[in-house]
Order: C-alpha cells, then structure tokens, then sequence
C-alpha cells in the first residue's frame, strides 16, 4: 500500500510558494496526499499539475486563514472530499518589517497578528477538532527565531511569532493526553519570496528544498521543536537567556541596529 493509499492526508497552509510549497512537494514526492492551502488558487493549480508525475498528489483547498468560517469549511472539505487530516502544517505567514521610530501606523501590526496568530488558530482549532474523533494527530505550526526574542525591524511579525510559540507549548499539554503530536517550526533565514527583498545580511540563508527536508525529517521524528540551521538558531536562542544589559549591545552590534 502507498502512503497515498494510507487513507490519510496532509494539510499544508501557505502552499502556493516559499516553504510550504517545498514542504508540499517533499510530501507528494513521498508518495503523500497532500491539500494545499493559500489565496493564490493559480499557484495551487500549478503546484498540483507540477506534482502530476509523483508517487502521491497534491489538492488545491484555496482558503484565506484570516476567514474563520473559510477555515472551518476548508477543513471539513478536506475531511469529506480527499481524506482525514492525519498532520496540519500551519504555515500561512507574512513578514512586513517596521521601524517603530519612523511609521506610526498601526496596520502591519494589525495585519500581522490577523494573518499569522489568528489565522493559524483559525485552522488549528477545527483540525484539532477531527483529530479529537480519532485520538490521533499531528499539529504542526510554523513560527521563527524572531520569536525567542525582540530583534531590529521585527516589531510587528515578532510578537505573531512569539505567541505562535507559546500556543504551541500550551496546547501540547492539552493534546498529549489524546494521543495528537504538537510541533513547533522555528527556522532562521530561508531563502524564499519572503526573505528575497531584506536589505540586510542573513546569515546562513536555508535553501528552501533543505528547509522542507529539515522539517520533513523533523515531523517524521515527532520532535516539539525543529529548528534550523541550529549553528544560528542555537546562538539566538542563548542571546535570550542573557541578561538585558548584555542581550541588546550584542544584538546591535551583530545587526549593526541602532
Ligand atoms: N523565509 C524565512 O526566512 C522564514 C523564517 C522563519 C519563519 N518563516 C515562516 O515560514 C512561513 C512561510 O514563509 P515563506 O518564507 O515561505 O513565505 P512566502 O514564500 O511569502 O509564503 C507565504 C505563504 O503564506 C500564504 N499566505 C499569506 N497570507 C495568507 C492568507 N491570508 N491566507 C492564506 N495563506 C496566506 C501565501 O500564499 P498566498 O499569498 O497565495 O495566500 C504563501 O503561500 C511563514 O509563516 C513565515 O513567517 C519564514
């Protein structure tokens, strides 16, 4: 039996490029039923004609997570028309720098917590739903490094980010007893339509194709927390457990922020 026969699929929002389209790809290729979500209903298109000649398949679910009722009627499509959800990779993410010095419009903070805090709790939640019914599950939720902590131009993605953190730790406690697996995906810089405008260096820029394995092989492990490259992530993770006065002169000095 294939895995795509397995009965099962897997749910990837933000699938129409960047990372979740390699993650999609990585999955089909695997011989995986994959439903694709994102606005771009032509991007889902290519990405399931693109996938046309591997093992598994991927299904376009256009959806915009900011739409509750879209999320919900999305996962209960997928559950009906193509398969049980067996692992929701909650992907949907925007990144709109500020400097909280020089614009005083509040809407990219808006904007950014409707998209990637409240959108992901807009998938999550009926997923977990089904999953419930068969004390079964993966929930799979992408966050950043921006999240470990405050850093220069991340004032409105960062929070997003950091409580994407949060509610993965507190919902493990809740989930664990019904037999659900929760991850958390904290990458550092990857080489996507995301990342492609920064201005400033990004140390040890991920290639997509490598960053979808890492997350592949992460799932696959059942790990909380995949991270990577974990020479960078690590490092950002200590700079947290610094005190203050030593956190900000590094981070200024190794950003050159300030
Ligand atoms: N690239 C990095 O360095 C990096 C590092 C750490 C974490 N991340 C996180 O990884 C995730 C993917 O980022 P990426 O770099 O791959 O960015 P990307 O190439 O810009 O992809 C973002 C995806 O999210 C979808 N999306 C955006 N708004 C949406 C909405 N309202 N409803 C549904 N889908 C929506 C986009 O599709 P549509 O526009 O078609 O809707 C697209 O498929 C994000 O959560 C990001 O924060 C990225």
């Amino acid at each position: 039996m294939t895995k795509a026969q397995s009965g099962h699929c897997i749910w990837i929002t933000g699938a129409s490029s960047g990372i979740g389209k390699a993650v999609a790809h990585a999955y089909a290729a695997a011989g995986h039923i994959v439903a694709a979500s994102a606005r771009s209903r032509d991007a889902l298109d290519t990405l399931a004609e693109e996938a046309a000649h591997l093992p598994g398949k991927i299904v376009p679910v256009p959806l915009d997570v900011t739409d509750k009722n879209a999320a919900e009627a999305a996962v209960e499509r997928i559950e009906t028309t193509i398969a049980p959800i067996a692992t929701a990779i909650l992907n949907a993410g925007i990144y709109l720098p500020v400097d909280a010095a020089a614009e005083f419009d509040p809407a990219p903070y808006l904007r950014s917590m409707d998209v990637n805090y409240n959108g992901t709790v807009h998938c999550l939640l009926p997923a977990i739903r089904q999953m419930l019914t068969r004390q079964s599950g993966h929930v799979v939720i992408v966050s950043s490094v921006t999240g470990y902590g405050g850093l220069p131009t991340s004032a409105a993605y960062g929070p997003t980010k950091a409580a994407l953190i949060n509610l993965a730790q507190s919902i493990k406690f809740d989930l664990d007893p019904h037999g659900i697996k929760t991850s958390i995906v904290c990458p550092g810089f990857v080489d996507t339509p995301a990342t492609e405008t920064n201005a400033f260096p990004m140390p040890f820029l991920v290639p997509t194709d490598i960053a979808a394995q890492r997350i592949v092989d992460g799932i696959a492990a059942g790990k909380f927390e995949i991270t990577f490259p974990r020479r960078f992530t690590f490092a950002l993770k200590f700079l947290n457990m610094l005190p203050y006065r030593l956190y900000f002169p590094i981070v200024r000095r190794m950003t050159g922020w300030g």
